[in-house]
């Protein structure tokens, strides 16, 4: 039986406030309203923009997760509005105020609402978000193999709500960074065989400083994407199209130093920090190194007096020693006759394959689901018989 639904209870919402036209600083506002524990933040804030306050800002259109117009900071989270519970929010909450803010890496146009033009739109537009279609055109259509849509699944279901931008640590200390929507979007168009200029795209990407070697790999992104889409995943799958399958080197010298970090690893068992910067540089007396050890100096100086690293291990290379273990797992990832591709988007049996012994679309892009969302649930923790998929 259905569970009955929750009375309306208060909940008091803490929310930023800033007119930058005002010339005043921004400052926190407080409004407690009335609503049944499963109504949305955003309910909440248009409840007191109708009751207390017509000029708060902010910005929605659906309700229902589907456009990405009411992204916010949810007690320091990003997430939409819309789609963040009442409830939910207040568990999370430091001391039992919603606190919402507009999101980060934006600039603040009013209140809750950020210049998605300035940042994020620009970057779309960056990775020229269109497919270049393959000539000739096909009388009819283009055929497309089935595994190569289910590779770009998961990077079709953003809805360009920022949130990623948001948080994303590389565009904070580097604001050109290209960022993780827009390079989701790439992969969109790089993965699929009928765009006609994945090797361009790929080739531009990748010799751009500010492009898919300046991501961190700190999945901020991942954890702030409420559809899924895992910007980062789609950043490392750009970079094995354009390192492993076009070997492009690129002048920024990212595909080397990845190299030499998988290398470092192979051969120390742990990371040797040491050995990282030359080895990405062809070695400790490559001519290219020399220049960008002379300029890491100050980092290095810091990282010894922090003893991050010690002369001793640095040269003697003592804390090398075999861990058990490693090496399969070396031989096994390099083993794997095709690489596999971890799209974990879609999870689930086709509905006219009876008895399949495997997932279909999961398993046509690589090996376990990893509790991400169902294609029809676009939510996450769904099995795949929970959810079975067309
Ligand atoms: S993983 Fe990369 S793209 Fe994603 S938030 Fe971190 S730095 Fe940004
Ligand atoms: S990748 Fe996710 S978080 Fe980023 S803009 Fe798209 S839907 Fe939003
Ligand atoms: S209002 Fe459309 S996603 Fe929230």
């Amino acid at each position: 039986m259905a569970e009955a639904a929750k009375p309306p209870q208060p909940f008091t919402l803490r929310l930023r406030r800033y007119d930058p036209e005002s010339g005043d600083a921004p400052y926190w506002e407080e409004h407690t309203v009335e609503l049944a524990p499963h109504r949305s933040v955003l309910e909440g804030i248009l409840q007191a923009k109708a009751r207390f306050d017509g000029s708060i800002g902010i910005r929605c259109s659906c309700r229902a997760a589907i456009c990405g117009s009411c992204g916010v900071r949810i007690n320091g989270q990003p997430g939409l509005a819309c789609h963040t519970h009442l409830d939910r929010a207040l568990r999370s909450s430091r001391d039992g105020v919603i606190e919402v803010e507009p999101m980060g890496n934006m600039p603040v146009i009013k209140d809750l609402i950020v210049d998605m033009d300035a940042v994020h739109w620009k970057k779309i537009q960056r990775v020229t978000p269109w497919l270049i279609n393959k000539e000739p055109i096909p009388e009819r259509e283009y055929i497309v193999p089935r595994e190569s849509m289910v590779d770009v699944t998961q990077s079709m279901a953003c809805i360009q709500c920022g949130a990623c931008v948001s948080d994303c640590l590389s565009m904070e200390v580097d604001p050109l960074f290209v960022g993780p929507a827009a390079l989701a979007k790439s992969y969109r168009f790089v993965g699929d065989p009928r765009d006609a200029e994945q090797y361009e795209r790929l080739k531009d990407l990748a010799e751009d400083p500010h492009g898919i070697y300046d991501c961190t790999h700190c999945f901020k992104c991942i954890d702030a994407c409420p559809k899924g889409v895992a910007p980062m995943s789609q950043i490392m799958r750009l970079r094995r199209r354009a390192g492993a399958d076009h070997h492009i080197e690129d002048r920024n010298n990212g595909l080397r130093h990845e190299e030499a970090f998988v290398n470092n690893i192979r051969k120390n068992g742990l990371l040797h920090e040491a050995d990282l910067l030359p080895d990405s540089y062809g070695g400790k007396f490559h001519p290219r190194a020399v220049p960008e050890l002379v300029s890491s100096l100050p980092a290095i100086t810091k990282a010894l007096l922090r003893r991050k690293v010690t002369l001793r291990k640095a040269l003697l290379h003592e804390h090398r020693r075999e861990f058990k273990g490693l090496r399969r797992y070396f031989d096994t990832i390099e083993g794997h006759e095709e690489r596999y591709e971890l799209n974990l988007y879609i999870t689930g049996y086709d509905e006219d394959e009876e008895g399949a012994e495997a997932p279909t679309a999961s398993s046509a892009a690589g090996p376990g689901d990893g509790g991400m969302p169902s294609a029809e649930s676009g939510q996450p923790g769904q099995s795949p018989e929970e959810s079975p998929t067309r």
